[in-house]
């Protein structure tokens, strides 16, 4: 993209002998190379000018520099780097103070490390994120950050990436002051408490840092344990590691160690995830006014609808809950009273709210009619269009006019639900993820007929309650359940031909997956899948390969975690075990079917898996169901525990290659040329050369 902003990056001015530098790059003041330049011709000039004799850097509206501009990760690095124009700032010879506001965060906190002294406002935020974004602070928050806290909190920080509020950041030492006022104005009144001697300033890069060795070894010893898969994170020990020789040794080996972390591909995947949370918000409706939603309704008070209202509740919604007899309710209450106290257990809510929204703001009643007033419903019934259909019949007659009409639906036909009513514009797929008070995404369903305002205010919703939305059309499952069904059979089919769940569970662990697909199955429960097999019988294509393990588990009652065994055991407090069952089972419906098991690797395991998935995830994008690419990594990134580091399936399919994926297909299509088709779109970037990402521009 073209730069068009006319204004400066940097504004400078002087006021009284102090250099007001002011950092004006919106949003978010992203120290771009416009910045760096202007930045360190600013410094330069001060130092030069008689006239001054302190020096203030500052966020001019809602931020300091909330970072280095992300977008430049990856591209050849320009003139001036950061490292220089900070060193520059600590070389200084006249006092250089940082004004922080809003987020000063990675390069940003990077720049006022380097200054002499450091004044927040209150509500100011600081850190090192650097970590989760694939790579270190590599502007010597490695080597400045432990001079100012010491070695174990400076890896603390770093490794955890945590965001630190001023208060804590004062304590430890990372800030000297906290200030209230305008920016420009504690600049302004923090440079005359230097002149006076009332505010010390020092340069970070002279103090002296006592080696902690203990400490290093714990942190090592820590991500072994927990993010041995992660690549940054060990760097950024090592990084740390080199604090205690000369600056200038410990700056050149964080240069290089963050040059490592740049072109690793995990900084590629974790930054485009950091994209695609935003990217998503970009929809054709984002134009429309989302409808005002002050009180909703839940219909439906089972771990769905609860997880649903516990979330609105959460958000300062008003919530009407439904069941349709007095136990139900009872229990639908019960749930949403079980997830308030874990969320005060965890700490995210306080007892006297907690005691406050039972009391104010949870209705529940076996009435529909109670949701007359309503601004938006969501239906969180029973699976079954005819239930569904017959809900939103009813709804019609009871619901205000203008009304959002939601329906939780993981599957079912939205436009059929909506043409129940005499208002489908109203109509909408809210479709929220288990448990919904946790889980991050949100599909929205958007039917042939549901108006704009009302996509605008399932995504203005997905916002209030913190959550992540993705715009989906109407199929069979929508994005993610789409594509789930479809990939969730390769996991069988290497069952069947020789791989075991517990090899292909950690197979896919090992790839980064939170969880693997039996032991997924057997916490959602396999009679779920059971049901919706059993649903599909009638419509199942007779060339499709059937599997008929699980359904062979499922008739032995055992159907999953809450019957304490499934594709695995699960001994009370103990540790789950592989089911032996399974195993017999195994062997006697590959003898049934004459099926020789051949060995798999697990590189194989995941080849299949993945190609299953981004096969399906290119016809989902190609019958326009998802928007684009990023739209669908978000969907797994947010919503089915695909891992970060890699970017999302799409993303991860561009690091193959569709002419490797497309090989791939045609491999195993030997072995099932019903399952494994090559999707027209991914023919057609294999043969053109092109990528997924050049479908996310524009
Ligand atoms: N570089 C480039 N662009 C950035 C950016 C960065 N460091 N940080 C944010 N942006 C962009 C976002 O992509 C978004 O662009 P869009 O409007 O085109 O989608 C815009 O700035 C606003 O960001 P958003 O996150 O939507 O705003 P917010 O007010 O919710 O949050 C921040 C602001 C700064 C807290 C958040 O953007 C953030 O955490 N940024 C990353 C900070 C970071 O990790 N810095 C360390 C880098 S070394």
């Amino acid at each position: 993209m073209m730069n068009i902003r006319s204004a400066p990056a940097v504004r400078y001015e002087m006021v009284d002998g102090t250099a007001l530098i002011a950092i004006d790059n919106p949003p978010v003041n992203a120290s771009s190379h416009d910045v760096r330049t202007a930045l360190l011709e600013a410094v330069r000039q001060a130092e030069a000018d008689e006239a001054v004799d302190a020096i203030a850097i500052f966020g001019a509206g809602r931020t300091f520099i909330a970072g280095a501009d992300i977008r430049e990760f990856g591209k050849p690095p320009k003139d001036p780097i950061l490292p220089d124009v900070n060193n520059a700032i600590e070389a200084c010879a006249k006092p250089v103070i940082a004004i922080l506001h809003g987020t000063a965060l990675g390069g940003g906190f990077e720049v006022a490390l380097a200054a002499h002294a450091r004044i927040a406002l209150p509500g100011t935020q600081v850190g090192l994120p650097e970590v989760t974004l694939g790579v270190l602070p590599g502007a010597g928050g490695t080597q400045r950050a432990p001079r100012l806290i010491g070695i174990a909190k400076a890896l603390e920080i770093i490794t955890e990436g945590r965001r630190i509020g001023a208060e804590e950041a004062l304590e430890m030492g990372l800030i000297d002051r906290i200030a209230e006022g305008e920016p420009r104005d504690v600049a302004l009144e923090m440079a005359e408490e230097v002149r006076q001697g009332n505010l010390g300033t020092r340069r970070t890069g002279e103090l002296q840092v006592s080696p902690d060795d203990a400490a290093i070894a714990d942190v090592s010893e820590r991500l072994k344990a927990k993010q041995a898969h992660l690549f940054s994170p060990h760097k950024a020990v090592e990084a740390v590691a080199g604090c205690t020789g000369p600056l200038a040794e410990g700056l050149a080996q964080e240069r290089a160690l963050f040059r490592q972390c740049i072109e690793s591909p995990q900084r590629a995947g974790l930054i485009h995830a950091f994209f695609a949370e935003r990217a998503v918000a970009k929809i054709p409706e984002a134009g429309a006014t989302p409808r005002p939603v002050a009180g909703a309704g839940v219909i439906g008070g089972g771990t769905m609808g609860s997880g649903i209202a516990t979330a609105m509740l959460l958000a300062g919604l008003n919530v009407t809950l439904v069941e349709r007899d007095e136990e139900a309710l009872a229990r639908g209450r019960a749930s949403v009273e079980g997830n308030l106290a874990q969320a005060v257990k965890r700490g995210k809510l306080d007892e006297a709210k907690r005691a406050a929204i039972l009391a104010e703001r949870l209705k529940a009643t076996t009435d529909l009619g109670a949701l007359a007033e309503a601004d938006l419903i969501v239906e969180a019934v029973f699976e079954d269009l005819e239930v569904k259909t017959e809900l939103f019949a009813r709804l019609d007659a009871i619901a205000r006019e203008g009304a959002v009409l939601a329906t939780n639906t993981s599957y079912l036909d939205v436009d059929r639900i909506a043409a129940a009513t005499s208002r489908p514009q109203d109509v909408v797929g809210l479709h929220f993820f288990s448990p919904a008070h946790v889980m991050k995404l949100i599909e929205v369903v958007v039917g042939d007929k549901t108006a704009a305002e009302v996509v605008a205010t399932g995504f203005a919703l997905a916002k209030r309650l913190r959550k992540i939305a993705v715009r989906a059309g109407v199929c069979d499952g929508f994005i993610g359940n789409r594509i789930l069904a479809h990939y969730r059979k390769s996991v069988d089919y290497l069952m069947m031909d020789g791989a075991t769940p517990q090899q292909i569970d950690p197979a896919l662990t090992g790839f980064g997956f939170a969880m693997g697909p039996f032991a997924v199955s057997d916490l959602a429960g396999l009679d779920i899948g059971w049901a919706t097999r059993k649903r599909h019988a009638a419509m199942r294509p007779a060339e499709e390969r059937y599997i008929p393990i699980a359904d062979r588990i499922c008739e032995e009652g055992w159907f999953g975690r809450k019957t304490g065994k499934g594709f695995y055991v699960y001994p009370q407090g103990g540790k789950p075990e592989p089911n032996p069952e399974v195993a017999r089972i195994i062997d006697e419906e590959r003898a049934k079917a004459g099926i020789l098991p051949r060995n798999f690797e697990d590189d194989e395991i995941v080849d299949r898996y993945m190609t299953a998935m981004i096969a399906e995830a290119a016809r989902v994008l190609e019958d326009g169901i998802a928007q684009r690419p990023i739209d669908i990594d978000a969907v797994f990134l947010f919503g089915y525990g695909f891992p970060r580091f890699r970017g999302g399936p799409l993303h991860y399919a561009d690091t193959l290659g569709a002419k490797e994926l497309v090989a791939r297909i045609e491999r195993y299509a030997e072995e099932d040329a019903h399952y494994w088709q090559v999707p027209p779109l991914l023919a057609r970037m294999a043969r053109e050369g092109t990528r997924f990402a050049d479908m996310n521009e524009g």
